[in-house]
């Protein structure tokens, strides 16, 4: 069974794992190319945008795709929405493989908001230190709030993507580990935390050192994502559903 997997997050490379070596399933995971050397997985890729649903739509007939999964990340949203409506046209099983948003705990001092410019907003007027974990290509707001001193980490450099004085950039990705998050925060003495809310563990340990130290964290509500679309929260799940659905296939 052909499938092509919308990838860019561990539960894509978690499925892509499962599938890999197995002789019924024939997976293809897509990538858009926003990261420059991203990990290498077991099973066969491409990389780049398929050029809108039209582009996607005719990419599904031409590779004979049978399934897709859209393991996106929750704040792709232009992406799950084009998987949607492509899949409609050309009736091919669409599921969502989505990992639950985070909820607050006892002692989180959280403040949500619903957009990056609420997110700089929430900063106030007054400079601190802020820990901005939210992606590279989030960070143009927070050049309108140039008081404030950044602590910035990405997976890229940066670049010209925030222009303030006063910026720390440092280059890491997940899974991080709270011992070392609670440690990056006390040392650069970061006031305020900001994230998206996006769910999972390997991200989550920002979360639980600025508890521990009692920080707040403002925390910026994923995008709608289409409706009517089955979704499951784990590779598991996901190949479950892919193995009900190849039963089903004569
Ligand atoms: N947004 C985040 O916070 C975030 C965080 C971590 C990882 N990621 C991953 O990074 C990728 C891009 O995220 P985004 O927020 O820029 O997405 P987006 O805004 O929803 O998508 C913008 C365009 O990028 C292309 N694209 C996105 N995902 C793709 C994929 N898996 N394969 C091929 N093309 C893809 C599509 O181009 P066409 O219209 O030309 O097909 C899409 O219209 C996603 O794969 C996502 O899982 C995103």
């Amino acid at each position: 069974m052909r499938i092509l997997i919308l990838g860019g997050t561990t539960e894509a490379s978690a499925l892509a794992a499962r599938l890999a070596g197995r002789s019924d399933f024939s997976p293809l995971l897509s990538m858009a190319g926003r990261t420059s050397d991203p990990r290498p997985l077991p099973i066969p890729t491409r990389i780049g945008g398929f050029g809108g649903v039209a582009g996607l739509a005719r990419f599904l007939q031409a590779e004979e795709i049978e399934a897709v999964i859209d393991a996106t990340h929750p704040f792709a949203a232009v992406m799950s929405r084009n998987a949607a409506e492509a899949c409609g046209q050309d009736q091919v099983p669409l599921l969502a493989l989505r990992r639950p948003a985070w909820a607050p705990q006892e002692g989180d001092r959280w403040i949500e908001v619903v957009s990056m410019g609420e997110a700089v907003q929430a900063l106030g007027e007054a400079p601190r230190r802020v820990f901005l974990t939210v992606g590279r290509l989030e960070l143009a707001p927070f050049s309108a709030a140039p008081q404030h001193t950044y602590l910035v980490r990405t997976i890229e450099p940066i670049g010209d993507a925030l222009s303030v004085p006063n910026v720390v950039a440092i280059q890491d990705r997940a899974p991080f580990d709270e011992d070392a998050e609670r440690m990056l925060m006390e040392r650069e003495r970061v006031d305020v935390v900001v994230t998206k809310n996006s769910g999972g563990a390997a991200t989550y340990p920002k979360i639980a050192a600025a508890r521990a130290l009692g920080l707040p964290v403002i925390v910026v509500a994923r995008p709608e994502k289409p409706r009517g679309v089955e979704e499951v929260a784990s590779a598991e799940a996901a190949l479950d559903w892919l193995e009900r659905l190849h039963g089903r296939t004569p």
